[in-house]
This record gives C-alpha cells, structure tokens and sequence, in this order.
C-alpha cells in the first residue's frame, strides 16, 4: 500500500504559516511530526504558527540552542525540538521529556535523534524552491494517514506548481 502523501507549493512565509495552521486544526489529539529540510527550509517558522494556532501566546523560540522549548497547549504539552546541534541520540534521554506525556511532538532534524524519538505520525518534508518553498506531507502511521486526507480538504493551500 503506498502512503498518502501531498504536495503543495508554498511562494511565501505568509503561505508557510497557513500551513501551520491547517495542520494545528487537523491534527490529532497526540502527535509525532518530523520536520524535514535543510537549513533555512521553514522548519521553524512552521512550528511557530503551528504552536500559536493552537494558542500559544509569548516568545516562541527556535530550539537551536536549547534543543528543546515546552509548552502547554489544549490537552497536555508540545515540545518543539531541534537536534542540529546535538552530539548524539543519546542526549535525548539527558532532555527528561516523557514520551507519553507529550500531546505534540515538533521535531527538526530527526534524523540526529534515530532511534531514541518516538516513532513518526506525519513527516513533513520542506525544500527551498526560487523565493518559495515546496511542501510534501507523508501519513507514516494509521492516524498520520487519516491526518493527510484531512489537509487534502484544506483548500487555503495552493497546489504544487510545476
Ligand atoms: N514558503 C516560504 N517562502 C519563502 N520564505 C520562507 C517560506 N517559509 C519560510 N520562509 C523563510 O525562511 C527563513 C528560514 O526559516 P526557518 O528559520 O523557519 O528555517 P528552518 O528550517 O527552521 O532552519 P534551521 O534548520 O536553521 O532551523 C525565514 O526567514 C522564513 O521567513
Ligand atoms: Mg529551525
């Protein structure tokens, strides 16, 4: 069966953070999201729409240097995660975050954390384009996959273009 995936083109910031926002009204009430790209891809600026959709008020900080920034939203936490920086998997465990407490996982560069992050609802994959950025989303479990057809009906989101 392949996965449910979707495409979109995303020309500015402003498009950047109506994604967050799509993406905080569809999602589930527990969620692990890794987000992928490379430095300068909207890794950040997605989360942070995405945390104040869901009514986060205050500074919302890139994890850069703290690796890890907290905060309550409706039914338990987030955590907003940016392993660049980290020397190893092992380090996670140093960060005391309970798996199971944690309603929303953000996490970029997932890959420096392989194997000590919780496993993966929705992969979220952004590249720079021209100006714009292009956005491929992957349903990696059951709930990820419900979670990708809903963001199909979110229509705020313009197609990829060619
Ligand atoms: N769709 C977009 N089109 C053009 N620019 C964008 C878009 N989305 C975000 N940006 C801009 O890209 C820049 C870098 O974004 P951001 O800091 O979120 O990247 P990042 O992926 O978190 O990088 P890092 O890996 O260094 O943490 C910001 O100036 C942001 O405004
Ligand atoms: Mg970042």
């Amino acid at each position: 069966m392949s996965r449910p995936s979707l495409e979109r083109f995303l020309p500015d910031t402003e498009a950047t953070d109506a994604l967050g926002r799509a993406l905080a009204a569809t999602q589930p009430p527990q969620a692990v999201v890794y987000l992928h790209g490379d430095l300068g891809a909207g890794k950040s600026t997605l989360a942070r729409a995405w945390l104040r959709a869901l009514g986060v008020g205050g500074p919302i900080r890139s994890p850069t240097y703290t690796l890890v920034e907290r905060y309550p939203i409706p039914g338990g936490e987030a955590v907003h995660l940016d392993l660049y920086r980290i020397g190893g998997a092992g380090e996670l465990e140093f960060l005391g975050l309970d798996e199971a407490g944690a309603a929303l996982w953000l996490v970029e560069w997932p890959e420096r954390g392989a194997g000590a992050l919780p496993a993966v609802d929705l992969q979220v994959e952004l590249a720079v384009r021209g100006a714009g950025r292009t956005l491929r989303l992957l349903g990696m479990s059951a709930a990820g996959q419900e979670w990708v057809k809903r963001m199909e009906n979110q229509d705020d989101l313009r197609p990829l273009a060619e």
